[in-house]
């Protein structure tokens, strides 16, 4: 096997700084790449107000790495400098995090704001910087999402003059297209860029704008995104968010790859945050989690009602307002008991507690992102709501179904390539489908689990099916080396 050197550019990196499945997926993605050989730098920030809970978390020490550069990014006309911090094992990748206090100070990831703009241009600096520094010829760089889809861009003028550039080729995995990252166009003599035409998008609705999304996928050399459907969902007008007619441009440098699952991190069987493992073999554990569950949200027990299940960032893509119309209804009529763990936007916070202090036996939300809990809640639940809006991938219902939690998703995106609707009398399938983004879509997959719930043996083997899926990175990272190879002219072309 010819080992391929492939730089990864991320804002999130499991467990050092996650708000959402981003982290996750680059932090399973690089971990198999590394296991299978592969010499695999990734590049973040370093968020000074995260540092030590994360670096205890992943029990990884970072040392001052003697690399440090100036950033061309301008931060209130000076140019601060910077510095990388670097740690890795033996088998794992190499992590770089990018020190700048003057930037990356505070205690969230995103801000907000031009900051972000400004942050997340000198994140695709810096990790371009670091490759002279090192001598290191990457053959892939890897940029994921809209803080690093400057990258693309800035690696063709580099190209021009830094011979370790000269192998790499570029590729953008679009995660979220509802975050483009669009500023002010004003902002752009302030990002150190040669050439900013290319980053103006002169497009309605917002003329005259930075985005750095645009920028990155019409300067990659090639683009992703994380499931199949969802590379043909952005296609359209309806998905596309304002970016479909320039992805049919490009259609044929896209290919939609679904994300794997890391299991050595992700299952009731091993999982140390649970209070008792179980497995799809026993699952006599998940009982004592699901009564731990019961007790941490205050709900009322009902052994004879499912409780359903919610991790989520509490923003409308994910079906909050769905969930707030369909679900009170079988609250009130106690068929069902329901928690919800979730930070995000006010007004849905907001009406979520305000159905809690309503029905607080039957109902809990829990307003906070903790690790600990959100496994709780997939191995204390029954069953998993994800009835999203759209959803490129999404990983909570691939976790709902590894802990024995029956997922109820709509028919969209990774959820669809991931969830079938289950039939109970062949047997097969995972869970609970629905298919229009309405009340009474969710009401009626709501009401598919409650019966199924009422028989055990179909109960049985429902969850059954869904604990023995195999969405590991094993199966998914194949896929991202023949893209890796076939871009670095290491394997031919497909006819
Ligand atoms: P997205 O990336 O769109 O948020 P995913 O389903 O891909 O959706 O990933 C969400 C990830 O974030 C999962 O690992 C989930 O457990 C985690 N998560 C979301 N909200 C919380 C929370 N409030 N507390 C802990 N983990 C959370
Ligand atoms: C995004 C998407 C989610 C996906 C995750 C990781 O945040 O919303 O569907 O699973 O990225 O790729």
């Amino acid at each position: 096997m010819n080992p391929l050197r492939i730089l990864m550019i991320t804002a999130e990196y499991a467990p050092f700084a996650k708000t959402g499945g981003l982290a996750d997926m680059v932090a399973g993605l690089c971990g198999q790449l590394a296991a299978s050989g592969h010499d695999v730098r990734v590049v973040m920030p370093r968020y000074r107000g995260l540092e030590e809970a994360a670096d205890t978390a992943a029990a990884l020490k970072f040392h001052a790495h003697a690399a440090s550069g100036i950033s061309p990014v301008a931060l209130n006309g000076t140019h601060p400098p910077y510095d990388f911090l670097c740690s890795g094992t033996d088998t794992g990748p190499v992590i770089y995090q990018v020190d700048a206090p003057a930037f990356f100070s505070g205690s969230t990831i995103y801000g907000g704001g031009d900051t972000e703009a400004l942050r997340f241009a000198l994140l695709s600096h810096a990790a371009l910087k670091l490759c002279p520094l090192l001598g290191w010829a990457p053959h892939i760089v890897h940029c994921h999402d809209w803080h690093a889809s400057l990258a693309p861009l800035l690696l063709k003028t580099h190209q021009l003059h830094e011979p370790v550039f000269r192998p790499a080729n570029s590729i953008l995995t679009i995660h979220n297209i509802g975050y483009q990252g669009v500023f002010s166009a004003a902002l752009a003599d302030k990002l150190g860029l040669v050439e900013t035409t290319g980053l103006i998008s002169a497009d309605e609705p917002a003329p005259r704008t930075l985005n750095f999304l645009r920028t990155g996928i019409t300067t990659a050399d090639a683009l992703t995104t994380v499931s199949p459907t969802h590379a043909s969902e952005i296609l359209t007008p309806a998905y596309g968010k304002g970016l479909d007619a320039l992805l049919r441009q490009r259609r044929n440098r896209l290919v939609g790859i679904l994300n794997g699952v890391d299991y050595g991190r992700w299952s009731p069987e091993s999982d140390p945050l649970l209070p008792r493992n179980y497995s799809a073999r026993d699952t006599a554990g998940k009982l004592l989690c699901r009564t731990e569950l019961i007790r941490r949200s205050g709900l009322s027990a009902a052994p004879d009602l499912p409780i359903l299940g919610m991790v989520s960032r509490l923003a409308e893509q994910k079906g909050i307002e769905l969930v707030l119309e369909a679900l009170p209804p079988f609250l009130r009529s106690s068929s069902c008991r329901a928690v919800i763990l979730g930070e995000g936007d006010k007004p849905y916070a907001d009406a979520l507690q305000e159905l809690a202090n309503d029905m607080p036996d039957r109902f809990a939300f829990i307003p906070a992102h903790n690790e600990a809990l959100a496994r709780l809640v997939f191995a204390g639940s029954d069953a998993f709501l994800v009835p999203s809006l759209y959803e490129p991938c999404g990983l909570t219902q691939m976790y709902a179904l590894r802990y024995g939690s029956v997922p109820i998703v709509r028919d969209t995106g990774g959820l669809h390539d991931t969830v079938s609707h289950f039939d109970q009398y062949s047997g097969t399938g995972t869970g609970s489908v629905f298919r229009d983004a309405d009340t009474g879509g969710l009401m009626w997959a709501i009401n598919q689990v409650l019966t199924w719930y009422q028989q055990p043996s179909a109960w049985q083997q429902l969850r059954h099916n869904g604990m023995t899926q195999d969405f590991s990175w094993a199966h998914q990272t194949p896929q991202y080396l023949a893209l890796y190879r076939r871009l670095a002219g290491l394997d031919p072309v497909p006819a």
